[in-house]
């Protein structure tokens, strides 16, 4: 294990990241980002090669924990997310999943009620073992390396994104047949959407009681619904999880990222009961934190394609971001997931401006 090779101001100021999401206004913010394990850092590749492929790489606990630690030793960034992936709940119920090659995952069309009925909530806690090894060897190697200022996000889907690629079998530019369903099948979707929204309570709370410290809600498509529906799939399910974590784990914060939201935000972030809200590339930071209540954190936006662009462009996007939010509770990150192409030394720029924002 290597010992960090560069100042990280996080192990000076320990958990910032849970202190903002309880609603303080720490400055400069904390900051972490979406995929900051992933095919960009070439430390990953080379795990990834080892493992084979993907799935094996999110339930071998070792090399999934390691792949979880290396932004944090190279980066210092105040959040670790667990390395697993959305579309591990489904398949962890036996619905199946691959991920072919250069083309995405790949799952079972689910379309009828059989589909539902063959869910397996009992498979459930066997199938997630691995990832709840994973969670506690984060824990301990941020404890082992001097990390511990680092705070663990464990995640899921939220139960309609998820949905999304379980109905479409993979992903899609519409996602035009779950949303016929919402509307055409609205009792089959909503016992999906029961079934998802139940065992994502489960997985989570698992998570929480393995060491997770915060939990992020990724609901990639909120923002390919109507304003109902909406509220009966994105805020109402995600509402349910946050309810029912917060009776387990009183202290646990969690973010929501219902990507795409646009004006339904505001409702959102009143809604559901989450300590924070992750804004897309497209929310403007400012008007993101005035339909956001006053205490509650903001978590964002940079463009992933500004971080890969870099240079001046990246500057003058970063620093937009941190003189709109400076003064309240902010998470900083992008918008959404890094993308393979960027160059790891365009995110150590970024973390050297956040830092001395
Ligand atoms: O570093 C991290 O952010 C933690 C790990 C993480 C992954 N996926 C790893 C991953 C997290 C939090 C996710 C979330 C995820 N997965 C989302 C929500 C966020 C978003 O991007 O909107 C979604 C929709 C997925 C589903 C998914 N997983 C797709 C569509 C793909 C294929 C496309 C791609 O980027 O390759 C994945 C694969 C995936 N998940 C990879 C990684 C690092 C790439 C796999 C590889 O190494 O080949």
């Amino acid at each position: 294990m290597s010992a960090p090779t560069q100042d990280h101001p996080t192990q000076d100021r320990p958990k910032t990241l849970l202190r903002a999401l309880g609603g303080e206004a720490v400055w400069p913010p904390p900051m972490w980002l979406m995929r900051q394990a992933g095919r960009y850092l070439p430390e990953y590749r080379a795990v990834r090669s080892r493992a084979g492929d993907f799935i094996a790489l999110c339930t071998a606990p070792e090399l999934a924990a390691e792949v979880t630690l290396q932004p944090i030793r190279r980066y210092g960034m105040d959040g670790a997310i667990l390395f697993s992936d959305i579309l591990m709940l489904p398949w962890a119920l036996g619905h199946g999943l691959r991920f072919a090659e250069g083309e995405g995952p790949v799952l079972p069309r689910l379309e009828d009620q059989t589909a539902i009925d063959r869910l397996d909530r009992d498979r459930l806690h066997g199938a997630i073992a691995p990832i709840l090894e994973t969670v506690r060897r984060v824990r301990q190697g941020l404890r082992d390396e001097g990390l511990e200022g680092t705070a663990l996000i464990g995640f899921a889907g939220a139960p309609f994104t998820v949905a999304c690629y379980m109905v479409e079998g993979g992903g899609s530019k519409e996602f035009a047949r779950v949303r016929a369903m919402a509307y055409g099948q609205p009792a089959l979707f909503g016992r999906l959407m029961d079934v998802l929204t139940e065992a994502t309570i489960d997985y989570l709370a698992a998570q929480a009681a393995a060491g997770a410290e915060a939990l992020m809600l990724f609901d990639s498509w909120a923002g390919v619904l109507s304003p109902s529906l909406f509220r009966r799939h994105v805020i109402a399910p995600s509402a349910r999880i946050a309810a029912a974590l917060k009776a387990r784990f009183p202290d646990l914060k969690m973010i929501g990222f219902p990507r795409l939201a646009g004006m339904m935000l505001g409702a959102y972030a009143a809604e559901t009961g989450v300590d924070a809200v992750g804004m897309d590339t497209a929310t403007d930071p400012v008007l993101a934190a005035r339909a956001v209540p006053a205490r509650m954190a903001v978590q964002g936006n940079l463009d992933p394609m500004a971080l890969l662009a870099g240079g001046e462009a990246l500057r003058a996007e970063a620093s937009g971001i941190l003189a709109a939010l400076r003064g309240r509770p902010f998470v900083f990150n992008l918008g959404h997931g890094i993308v393979p192409q960027t160059p790891p030394e365009h995110v150590a720029a970024l973390v050297r401006q956040v830092r001395d924002a």
